[in-house]
């Protein structure tokens, strides 16, 4: 059985959780905040009408706006509070609930994006078989780009052992969504993966 995600224990102790998440995201974009940084990286990867996965997709911000840059986008993530947010603000995509840890899509993706720090909720005993998930959805040169911060129980190195086993290489590591280099003073880490 699929230990459960720890946003799932979150949102069992706070029944609110996820709609004032919901909330945060819409008065940050009403507001006129840049919250697509993530989706431009990932947009400038690929040509126009590639296939995104993504993954722990959350309300929906960077599938959304993946999506109305002509991309096909599938989002997938493991609380329906958030999916149905996706839905009400994003239309278009397919937003589907489930865990990354029972991923079994017929698709295959040109990127994975893995954006907000979800690799540090999925239970740990969940992780290796995320990323190999993630490897078995990824099109014949398709990357997957997972970035999260530093402190969050997931060594950065942890991380790169896990892909590594998984079959995932790094071909750029960032610190930023903004493509500034990795360094070993970095506290954030934005990789891109190959398999
Ligand atoms: C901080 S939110 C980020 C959401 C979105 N990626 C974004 O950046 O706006 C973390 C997300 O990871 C999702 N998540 C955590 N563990 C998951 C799992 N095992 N399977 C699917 N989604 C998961 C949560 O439901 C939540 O939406």
């Amino acid at each position: 059985m699929t230990e459960p995600s720890a946003w799932v224990r979150i949102t069992e102790d706070d029944p609110g959780h996820s709609a004032r998440y919901v909330q945060r995201f819409r008065t940050l974009a009403e507001q006129g905040n840049d919250i697509v940084g993530e989706a431009r990286l990932v947009d400038a990867m690929l040509p126009r009408g590639s296939r995104v996965l993504d993954a722990g997709c959350g309300p929906g911000r960077i599938g959304g706006h993946l999506a109305r840059a002509g991309h096909h986008v599938v989002g997938v993530d493991v609380d329906p509070v958030l999916i149905a947010a996706a839905e009400e603000d994003h239309p278009g995509p397919r937003w589907l609930v489930g865990d990354l840890a029972e991923l079994d899509l017929p698709d295959r993706f040109d990127a994975i994006v893995c954006a907000g720090n979800v690799v540090t909720f999925l239970a740990p005993s969940t992780r290796g078989e995320v990323l190999r998930r993630f490897r078995a959805h990824l099109a014949p040169g398709g990357r997957a780009v997972v970035g999260f911060g530093a402190g969050r129980e997931y060594a950065f190195d942890d991380f790169l052992a896990d892909a590594a086993a998984a079959g995932l290489t790094p071909s750029l590591l960032l610190s930023t969504w903004h493509l500034h280099p990795f360094t070993t003073e970095s506290d954030f880490l934005v990789a891109v993966l190959t398999a």
